[in-house]
């Protein structure tokens, strides 16, 4: 038997699509909520998939200077550093239009994510809540944000009853130390996205979508399978 899941697929042919189709999504999300309450805030991933969306968007024409842009993870590592989702952030999406927007960054400069995350979460917990739009993305491994497969503070992340708006992640896969969103702060969210390609990614969520024992240890699964915020799939191949 499966569980009905709370999600929606957009199916697009290339990456362009995908790109502009989502773009358009949040740029329509922004405006909406710039309409409604004057400022608007959106929680976006790193990694390589969201570069063309984050172009895009960069392009839109909207009041940016009352928008707030954060990250749902961070490699704790500085903005310098290639790898940095920060500087991914600052060189794709806060330019053109978007240029106007205030980026907040989860990296401190302290030496540690465990050193660094007071400040991380007070950083959070300063903006409006909830987001407007959360954007996440999913690695090979199931993984999402930083809920890494066998990540120390995975069970505190994905714990929906859990208080920690923010956590440390050190897990074999993630390369260096990261900081994450929990999953109860990334589901505080008027809307929820999860942005994929390929045809691994596809069929790894259709495996969580029909409830196979391969995808019990995704942690993707905590986000496909709650019933809080819908969750809006844009995949291309
Ligand atoms: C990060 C992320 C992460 C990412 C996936 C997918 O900082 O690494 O936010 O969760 O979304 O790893 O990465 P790709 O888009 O590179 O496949």
């Amino acid at each position: 038997m499966t569980t009905h899941l709370n999600v929606t697929t957009h199916s697009f042919t290339d990456g362009n699509a995908q790109a502009v189709a989502l773009a358009e999504r949040i740029a329509e999300r922004l405006r909406h909520a710039l309409a409604e309450r004057g400022h608007a805030t959106v929680a976006v991933s790193g990694g390589s998939t969201p570069k063309d969306f984050f172009a895009r968007l960069s392009q839109e024409a909207l009041d940016w200077q009352h928008v707030q842009v954060t990250l749902v993870d961070e490699r704790w590592v500085p903005d310098s550093d290639e790898r940095s989702n920060a500087r991914l952030v600052k060189s794709l999406l806060l330019q053109h239009q978007a240029a106007a927007a205030t980026f907040v960054p989860l990296y401190t400069g302290a030496a540690t994510p465990e050193e660094g995350l007071a400040v991380a979460a007070a950083r959070i917990d300063a903006l409006p809540s909830p987001f407007d739009a959360v954007v996440l993305g999913m690695g090979d491994d199931g993984h999402t944000a930083s809920f890494f497969p066998g990540g120390d503070h995975l069970a505190a992340a994905l714990d929906l009853e859990g208080h920690a708006r923010v956590l440390p992640m050190h897990a074999p896969g993630a390369g260096e130390p990261r900081i994450t969103l929990s999953l109860p702060t990334l589901l505080d969210t008027r809307a929820l996205y999860l942005l994929v390609t390929g045809e691994h990614k596809r069929e790894l969520l259709a495996d969580v979508r029909l409830g196979l024992d391969t995808a019990k240890d995704y942690p993707v699964r905590a986000v496909m399978t709650q019933q809080r915020v819908p969750v809006a799939v844009y995949w291309c191949p």
